[in-house]
């Protein structure tokens, strides 16, 4: 089974709070969406594997440690995700990145894809798949699926609220993928949103309600 890490780092929590609040407008929305989302890059490529190299400092020749191993890529499910990717790429500006559409079916609440582009290397890169809302799970059961089907292999997922219901779905699909959030709230309601969540996140990053 994946596990779950639950980033409850205070600066992570402190901004998630203004972030929920209902009159927080959309610029300052995408501004903390960004950040937040900075801090939890930190934490999910924290196992990243480094390799020994030799430079010279203007003292001495010193062992020192860079990046090894696979190339990043991080892939929004649009189009929420999508506000996550600035401040991703703040701390790894060569992360290569891919899109891919979904929308949820308001009545069935099942995912449509409508775009997938992704790197055209993507099968030797390590993936984070990345959306600020994780509600019953559907979205990013689907997007997981597709990256698969293209043949990649190293998955972990990047989310900044969940629903306990939307992580057993992508657990119980995909035991192999690591989920990243910031929180676990209590429950989905009628309507398949979170709560006590932060609303609809696509609507709140962009202004189209
Ligand atoms: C939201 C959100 C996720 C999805 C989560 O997107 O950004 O992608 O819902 O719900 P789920 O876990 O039940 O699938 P939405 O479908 O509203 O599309 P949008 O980002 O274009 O607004
Ligand atoms: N999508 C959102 O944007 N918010 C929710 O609470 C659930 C799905």
């Amino acid at each position: 089974m994946s596990k779950v890490v639950v980033m409850d780092h205070p600066l992570i929590q402190h901004k998630i709070t203004y972030l929920r609040d209902k009159n927080t407008g959309s610029k300052e929305f995408r501004e903390l969406l960004n950040e937040i989302s900075m801090l939890m890059a930190y934490e999910v490529t924290r196992d990243l594997p480094l390799t020994e190299v030799e430079i010279e400092t203007p003292i001495c020749k010193a062992k020192s440690y860079v990046l090894a191993g696979k190339k990043l890529g991080v892939v929004p499910i649009l189009r929420a995700g999508l506000g996550m990717i600035d401040g991703i790429l703040e701390l790894v500006p060569h992360a290569r990145v891919g899109h891919i559409g979904l929308y949820r079916d308001p009545k069935t609440l099942e995912p449509v894809e409508y775009y997938c582009k992704l790197p055209s290397d993507v099968t030797e890169r390590d993936l984070i798949v990345v959306d600020p809302m994780l509600a019953t799970g559907g979205s990013a059961a689907a997007a997981i699926q597709f990256i698969k089907n293209r043949g990649c292999k190293s998955i972990r997922m990047m989310n900044l609220i969940a629903a306990p219901e939307g992580i057993e779905r992508v657990q119980k699909a995909h035991p192999d993928v690591d989920i990243y959030v910031a929180c676990v709230d209590e429950k989905l309601n009628s309507h398949g949103y979170i709560v006590p969540g932060l609303g609809d996140a696509g609507d709140r990053l962009f202004g189209t309600k």
